[in-house]
């Protein structure tokens, strides 16, 4: 026998207590766990990600992650959170066109607008997304619905794969879905809502689908957990903050005993919505500012790989505090010069050859 992954539970300081995601599938008791196939979704307001285990995986400690997503070659851990739709075809993720303008950020727009803190509630963010909503005619749940259907096809399709189809039919499902700590009440039904019209709830032979929400940070504790790099002892208190696209969560757990693992939650959880599209937001307004009128001439395909090539993939990643001497340069695609020139050092950051050279 190899070693069997220790259980966790997880106490709340808050009414409901609750206990890890092993021990509550094995509270189960309605379901034979040797049939069962547990999916979890990280549906994220710029990536989402998908892992999948039947029981026997678990013990294995091998957890299967989605790595291949449609429109991309390269492996991946996750997918944008994006959709585009052309004359009735629906495109996610990797498979969006360059050239088009698709629908993000849609997971913030689950919130209520006095959910939403004030500075936020007219980021171009928001506002674009409502307005492509409107567009569109569909509630924020109704994308999500869409984005998670879309998802949903492809996590079936790789497991078939990976099983075959007539292994998977003989097993129920577990899903379990990641939500933002500091969501209330409504926004996590409107995402069960989501979840039914993508079809995740949709009747198989082999049982009911069970879907179980799990609080972000609670789930990046578990899987920090689950390394088993970390040893802890009784009485350890640790904090995690996962810094996510919309969302920065915070959580603290106190070790209350380790064999098997019992975490209480030390302080409440919290968090806010300054997550990294509001950097994102702030970079194409200083973008926006210093071209000028010049940003106008920018195609869709243009203002994509200023902010995909240049700053997501490019600055974002490389940046550092403490660099202080070289310029970060972006790329400014030639269409934006037509007409004039390719310099102007008349301010600062200056462009030159039509990269601009922000300082630090
Ligand atoms: N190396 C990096 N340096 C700086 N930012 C990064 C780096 N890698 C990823 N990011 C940023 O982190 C964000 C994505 O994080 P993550 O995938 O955790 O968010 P999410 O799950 O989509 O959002 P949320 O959990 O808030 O709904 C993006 O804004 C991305 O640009
Ligand atoms: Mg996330």
């Amino acid at each position: 026998m190899g070693p069997r992954r220790p259980s966790i539970a997880i106490e709340r300081s808050e009414s409901s207590s609750s206990l890890g995601l092993m021990t509550r599938l094995k509270i189960r008791s309605d379901s034979d766990l040797d049939d069962l196939m547990v999916i979890g979704i990280d549906f994220g307001t710029t990536y989402s990600g998908v892992a999948w285990a039947d029981i026997a995986d678990f013990e294995r400690d091998d957890v299967n992650l989605i790595n291949t997503w449609p429109g991309h070659g390269r492996e991946e851990g996750k997918a944008p959170t994006e959709l585009f739709q052309e004359h009735g075809h629906l495109m996610w993720g990797y498979a969006i066109p360059p050239d088009a303008d698709p629908i993000r950020w849609f997971k913030l727009l689950l919130l209520r607008e006095e959910d939403l803190a004030s500075e936020f509630r007219e980021s171009e963010f928001i506002l674009r997304g409502r307005k492509l909503l409107k567009e569109i005619n569909k509630s924020a749940t109704e994308v999500v619905g869409d984005y998670l259907g879309a998802l949903w096809k492809h996590v079936l399709e790789t497991i078939y794969k990976a099983r075959s189809k007539y292994v998977i039919d003989a097993m129920a499902f577990h899903v379990v879905i990641t939500v933002p700590a500091i969501w209330k009440d409504y926004a996590r039904q409107a995402m069960e809502e989501a979840a039914s019209k993508a079809g995740i709830l949709t009747p198989r032979a082999a049982g009911p689908t069970t879907l179980a929400f799990v609080p972000e940070p609670e789930a990046a504790a578990l899987a920090t957990l689950g390394e088993g790099k970390r040893q802890f002892k009784t009485g350890d208190v640790f904090m995690i903050c996962d810094a996510g696209g919309g969302t920065v969560d915070l959580i603290s757990y106190k070790v209350g005993d380790v064999d098997p693992i019992v975490l209480h939650e030390a302080v409440i959880g919290t968090g806010g919505l300054c997550g990294g599209i509001f950097i994102d937001e702030a970079f194409e307004t200083m973008c926006k500012n210093r071209l000028g009128r010049k940003w106008n001439n920018l195609s869709q395909n243009g203002i994509r790989s200023i902010m995909k090539n240049e700053w997501e993939y490019g600055i974002k990643p490389q940046f550092k505090l403490d660099d202080t001497i070289r310029p970060y340069t972006v790329a400014i695609p030639a269409e934006a010069f037509e007409g004039s020139s390719l310099n102007d050092e008349s301010t600062k950051p200056y462009i030159k050859s039509g990269r601009i050279h922000f300082a630090r």
